[in-house]
Order: structure tokens, then sequence, then C-alpha cells
């Protein structure tokens, strides 16, 4: 009896020479996450008992990427080939589970497609196969005469016949915990590679008398390997393709699918708009109604139902309530947080700004380590001067306080409820509620002045 133990081990060792980067392959990012990560993901939604990612290079690097990630790292010293990648942990599965073999340089590999593996390898090995037109590269699956699988041959290794098969490996296999102890020892280097090869475990398990079982993949876009810039590439837009048709799925608008970035997770409301060249980053959320003008960057924060984010903006780590509108050219920085009905003009930027309801900074405004109430007005070109070259200082600014363009709020201030405060003002001193409050010196006319002459007439 087989118990329910799903051992899953993910290759992860080769160098990844053609991708010229001092970084491990698996940790380079494909939607803003390393490959290994989506990987990861897929495989823990499988609920396995254990994750054994085999590495060979950078292995601090690669480790410091993935703190807390629930896997057993097992170091491949040398390259030996998948056989022996494999065989690095052998003494860590048991013989009564299920195994589950991957790469970790294979980031968009179905969910469905592994369960369907695993389920096909029953008392046997499974291989999830693909039917490719240019099957240049991949090892060939060898049937015969009744169409079983006997073995896999790499290309280097193949016959001119075989070459021309266009059923290939993924290079994804499934097998019992049993058969793999039984037959990875028996792999020999006996190939032009001289490598230990794990799909020869397929000609052993058939000279063995082992079943042997296939999955053909329904989809061989996602079983694509990264192993160069072009690949990655490549498979970046397909990535952001499945992206895009989510979102089209859950019911948003995109002005063009293929003018759109995720790099993270992004939650929808009912009938969001998002015109083209948006990137969104982290988490996400945007309410019912949202709409997201072109070119702008959303980064882990949240916007409200009907929210309009104009073209050009960038909103990072901030919260936005409801029927806000925001640009176009804002720039709505860490820790904002804006109310209802608000609305946050061109050529402003906020940072660490609370700002209440029904509360306008219409143009070229900085507003930074502010508390702001509602029904205020600031006026153009407005500064909360709120660092003194060493420390951070606050500003406070009531409900309903009108603040005159081109004014400068040197913090701490306070400027209380009602208040209005005169266009131009250097303001020091806190302002009382309801009062007129202006701080500018005197305006003056020379009589008898002369325009200064061009020298030399
Ligand atoms: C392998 C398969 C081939 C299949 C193809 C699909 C073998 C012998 N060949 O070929 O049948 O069609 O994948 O992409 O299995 N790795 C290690 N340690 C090693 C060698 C490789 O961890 O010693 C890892 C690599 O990092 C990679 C994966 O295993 O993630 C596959 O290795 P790669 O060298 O790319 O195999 P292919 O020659 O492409
Ligand atoms: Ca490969």
């Amino acid at each position: 009896m087989v118990n329910s133990e799903l051992h899953v081990v993910v290759l992860a060792a080769g160098e990844g020479k053609r991708m010229r980067s001092s970084l491990p392959k698996v940790i380079q990012k494909l939607g803003g996450l390393p490959l290994l990560e989506h990987v990861l993901r897929t495989i823990v939604g499988l609920n396995p008992t254990k994750i054994h990612v085999v590495y060979g290079f950078s292995g601090e690097k690669l480790k410091a990427e993935f703190p807390d990630a629930p896997v057993n790292w097992v170091h491949q010293a040398e390259q030996n080939g998948t056989g022996h990648a494999v065989l690095q942990c052998l003494d860590e599965i048991p013989r009564d589970s299920k195994v589950l073999v991957v790469y970790g340089d294979t980031p968009l590999v179905p969910k469905t497609d592994l369960s369907q593996l695993i389920e096909s390898a029953r008392q046997g090995i499974s291989v999830l196969t693909m039917d490719l037109e240019s099957p240049k590269g991949y090892g060939r699956i060898v049937r015969n005469a009744q169409g079983e699988l006997i073995s896999i041959v790499e290309e280097l290794d193949a016959t001119e016949d075989e070459r021309r098969i266009s059923e290939v490996n993924s290079g994804i296999i499934a097998c019992q915990g049993e058969h793999l102890h039984q037959y990875l020892p028996l792999i020999a280097s006996n190939n032009q590679q001289q490598e230990l090869y794990l799909t020869d475990l397929i000609s052993i398990a058939n000279q063995q008398g082992a079943p042997i079982y296939s999955v053909l993949s329904a989809d061989p876009s996602l079983l694509k390997g990264v192993n160069d810039r072009q690949q990655l590439a490549r498979l970046e837009r397909r990535y952001q393709q499945i992206c895009a048709d989510r979102l089209l799925e859950e019911g948003v608008t995109l002005l063009d699918p293929s003018r759109l970035d995720i790099r993270g997770s992004v939650s929808v409301g009912r009938d969001v708009v998002i015109d083209v060249n948006v990137i969104f980053e982290g988490t996400v959320i945007l309410g019912d109604g949202v709409v997201v003008g072109a070119n702008s960057i959303i980064r882990n924060s949240d916007i409200g139902k009907s929210t309009r984010i104009d073209a050009m903006s960038i909103v990072e780590n901030a919260r936005i309530g409801e029927r806000c509108i925001i640009g176009p050219f804002a720039r709505i920085r860490m820790g904002t947080d804006i109310g209802a009905d608000s609305k946050i003009g061109n050529f402003v930027e906020t940072k660490k700004a609370i700002i209440a309801d029904n509360t306008k900074i219409s143009h070229l405004s900085y507003i930074g380590d502010a508390d702001i109430g509602s029904h205020v007005n600031i006026g153009a070109g407005t500064v909360t001067c709120n660092y003194d070259g060493v420390n951070k200082h606050k500003t406070l600014i009531g409900d309903s306080v009108f603040v005159g363009s081109g004014t400068q709020l040197v913090a701490p201030v306070e400027i209380k409820a009602g208040a209005t405060i005169g266009a131009g003002s250097t303001i020091t001193k806190n302002a009382p509620s309801d009062k007129l409050t202006l701080a500018r010196s005197g305006q003056i006319t020379i009589n008898g002045w002369k325009k200064p002459k061009l020298k030399g007439n």
C-alpha cells in the first residue's frame, strides 16, 4: 500500500551560463518574482510532505532569496546530470512515498498538469510529454509498436529516425519512491554527455517490467524552460498574457491586454478600466469602478471604489478612498492615506500624508508628514517644509482650512480649523481658527527706477 506522502524534487543546480549573469538562474525574475518562486507556489498547492530543492551555484544568494521557504536545500556539488541531481536527495525520500520531479527554471508549469501526472503514476512511473512542431533540443519519447512508452532518448544520443519524433520529454516526471530507490542507482553515464540521465529511469523501468505512463500536455507553451535572456523575455510576455487574460475573465476592461505589466497580484472589483502601459507591482487592490489612466504605476496600494487614477501617476504603499481623482502626473508616496472624494492634481507629491474627505490639492505641491482634515483646499505651489536637515516635523491642518497659493508651511506647525492662509505666506507659527493669517513682506514700488541698458551701447 502506497501512502499519500508526496515528495517533490526541484532541479535547480544548472549554472545557467547562457544567462550571462552573476545570479543563479532560478532567481532571475518573471513577473517580478524569482523563477523558483513561481515553481514553489505551484508545488505548495499540491500539499507536498517535503520539497527538496537541488542547487549548485551561489547557494547563499539563492537561500537568501527564500529565507522562509519550506524547503530542504540539497547541494549538488558537481552537475553530473538530472539523474545525479535526484540521487542527491534519494536518502531523504521514503520508499513508500510518491515522488514528483520538476525543474526550477520552468516557472509556468500548470498545477493541473502536475496533479494529473501524479495521479497517472499509480503503481509506476509517468512522464509529462508534449507534442512540438520543432522538437529540437528535447529528449524524444520512444514508443513501441503498441504505442507504449519504452524509453527517452536525448537529442545527442538519438538516431536520425528518433530525431523525427515530435513527442518530447518535458522533463517532469512522477513515480513511486520505491521505483526511484530501485532504479536510480542503476543509471549509467554511457551517453554522449557522460552524464547520469534521469530519463534513463524509463528504459530501466521498462526492462524491469514496471508500468510506465504518460500525460500529454495541453499547452506546451507553459512548459517552456528558461535557458537564456530571449527565452526569459518571451516567457515574461506569455506570463503577462496569462495575467491579462485572468483580469479580462474577472470583468476588467483592458484597453490593450498586451500593454499591461503585472509584477505581483492585483485584485479587482467590478467594472474596473485599465488604460495602456500600466504597471502594477506587489499587492494591489482596485475597488469597483476604478479607472487607471495610461502610463501609471501602482505599487502595493489599495484604491477605493470609483476612484480615477489619471495618466502618468505613480502610487506606492498608499491607500486612496472612494471617488477620488488622482493625477494626471501625481506622485502618491509611502504612507499616504486619502479619504473619500478628495482630489490630488498634477505635480503634487505626497508622503506620509493623512488626508481626509473632500480635500483638494490640485497643483504643484509637496505634502509630507502632514495630517490634513476634510474640505481643505491647498493652493498651487504649497510646500510643507517638513525637514530641517536632521529631523522630520509634522504639519497639522484642520477641517475647512484654505491655504493660498505659494505658501510654505514650516513644520512643526498647525493651521487650525477654518483658518485661511494668505497666498505667498511663509508660515512658521500656528495659525488660529477662522481667521486670515498671512506672513509676507510688504509690497513696495520704487519710483523713478530706470531699466538697465544693454552694455556697450
Ligand atoms: C532535460 C531532459 C530532456 C528534456 C528537457 C526538457 C535529461 C537527461 N534530459 O534536458 O529529456 O526534454 O530537459 O527541458 O533529463 N539540473 C541539475 N543538475 C544537473 C543537471 C541539470 O539540477 O546535474 C537541472 C537544471 O538546472 C535544469 C534541469 O535540471 O533545471 C534540466 O537540466 P538541463 O541541462 O536543462 O536538461 P536538458 O539537457 O535541457
Ligand atoms: Ca534545459
